[in-house]
């Protein structure tokens, strides 16, 4: 009996480890998925004065507050020139102004003095949030006085001061934009979009950070996300900000037809030129380095570069698991998703989740 138990033991210690004697066995491809085409132009438009949210601060108490932007980095016109570039100014339908903040809050950075379109935010600081709340008198005395103005902010306003308290960070630099999702999700009927006070969802207690990919990183990409859960239609998944206002998936619609062009922006991008001084002699020895050591995971740069899109096992990948155990990888956050208006229609989103509960080497990340 005991002699068995050994046996085995051996049989499956060798069978394990010949698991592992090739890394590459391993690694698993990613496939392509098609995606919808668009104008570039048009979708840079959208971004930089269009109304993907309905709702935001009426434009004159937002000057009120903040003042006029010192700089107009994007070189815009109208009241769009006096706001900073993580805002637009847009016309509701009830003929409000209103501000809503936009993807530039975190998909743009000052460099070097320069603005970069695309560059990951590091400097926004979300470790300080949790008390910013608008004033229940200022909101009081606007209901009283401008009926119009409150009506444009109100779904802002019932958004902004839920989600807040619930994507505060620890540090500055992070970015808590995994959880805002789940945030908001749990807050809205999967087929109508439509707001409920009360969450469907139960969200798990931590904020799980991330760092803002590069957006000229997207187009070679098959898989949105660090964990490679954004399969399907990725304008559906450009659009999930909308979800912070959205009155209900008509709405979701008319903003979708957008997206379209906004991934053609996105697509059109081409990394910056890196602005200050290069060791020339440094950086040739990195190259070679970079050859032997982390090519194969990474891709190759310049004329024929290569994208691998592989998933990596977390034992051989071997860091922080936080990541990949948790925010997508909730199952009652994938019924929503695959339930929901995002996965219906001629262009479904269709999540893939990266964790298998039953054996621990399918536990995946993406490579970015
Ligand atoms: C609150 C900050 C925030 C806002 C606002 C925001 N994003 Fe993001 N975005 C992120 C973070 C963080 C990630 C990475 C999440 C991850 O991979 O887990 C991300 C990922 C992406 C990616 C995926 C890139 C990749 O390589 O996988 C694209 C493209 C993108 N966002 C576009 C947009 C667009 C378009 C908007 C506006 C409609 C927007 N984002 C609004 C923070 C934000
Ligand atoms: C076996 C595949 C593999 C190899 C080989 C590899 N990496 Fe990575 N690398 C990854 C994965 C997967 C991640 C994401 C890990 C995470 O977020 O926990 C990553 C993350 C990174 C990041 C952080 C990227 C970001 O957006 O935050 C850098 C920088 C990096 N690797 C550099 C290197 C360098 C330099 C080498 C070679 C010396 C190398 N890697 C070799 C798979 C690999």
């Amino acid at each position: 009996m005991r002699k068995t138990a050994v046996l085995l033991c051996l049989i499956f210690s060798i069978l394990f480890s010949a698991a592992f004697i090739n890394r590459d066995d391993q690694l698993i491809p990613i496939p392509a998925c098609s995606q919808r085409t668009g104008n570039a132009e048009k979708g840079y438009e959208y971004l930089t004065s269009g109304d993907f949210l309905k709702s935001g601060v009426p434009y004159g108490f937002f000057i009120m507050k903040n003042g006029v932007a010192k700089d107009n980095l994007l070189g815009r016109t109208g009241k769009n020139a006096n706001v900073e570039e993580g805002y637009n100014v847009v016309h509701t339908s009830d003929s409000v102004d209103i501000v809503i903040p936009t993807c530039l809050q975190c998909h743009s950075q000052v460099f070097e003095g320069k603005l970069y379109v695309g560059l990951g935010n590091t400097f926004k600081d979300f470790s300080n949030i949790s008390n910013q709340r608008v004033p229940g008198a200022g909101i009081k005395f606007m209901q009283a006085s401008a009926p119009r103005q409150y009506n444009a902010f109100k779904a802002f306003l019932q958004s902004y001061n839920t989600v807040n308290p619930e994507i505060e960070t620890e540090i500055r630099g992070v970015n808590p934009a995994d959880r805002l999702a789940a945030v908001l999700v749990a807050h809205r009927d999967p087929k109508t979009l439509m707001w409920t006070d009360t969450p469907i969802l139960n969200v798990p207690a931590s904020v799980v950070v991330t760092d803002v990919p590069a957006w000229w990183l997207l187009k070679k990409k098959n898989a949105m996300f660090y964990t490679a859960f954004g399969r399907g239609d990725f304008s559906k998944f450009l659009m999930m900000s909308n979800l912070l206002t959205v009155s209900d998936s008509s709405e979701a619609s008319e903003v979708d037809s957008h997206f379209g062009d906004v991934l053609a922006y996105i697509n059109s991008l081409e990394p910056p030129k890196y602005p200050c001084p290069i060791d020339k002699k440094l950086a040739a020895e990195g190259k070679l380095i970079f050859g032997d050591n982390c090519q194969d995971c990474h891709g190759t740069y310049g004329a024929n570069s290569t994208y691998p899109n592989l998933l990596i096992p977390g034992n051989v990948i071997q860091t922080d698991s936080l990541l990949f155990t948790a925010n997508q990888q909730n199952n009652k956050f994938l019924d929503w998703f695959n339930n929901s208006w995002f996965a219906q229609g001629p262009n479904p989103a269709k999540p893939v989740p990266i964790l298998s509960t039953q054996v621990a080497i399918n536990i995946f990340l993406a490579l970015s």
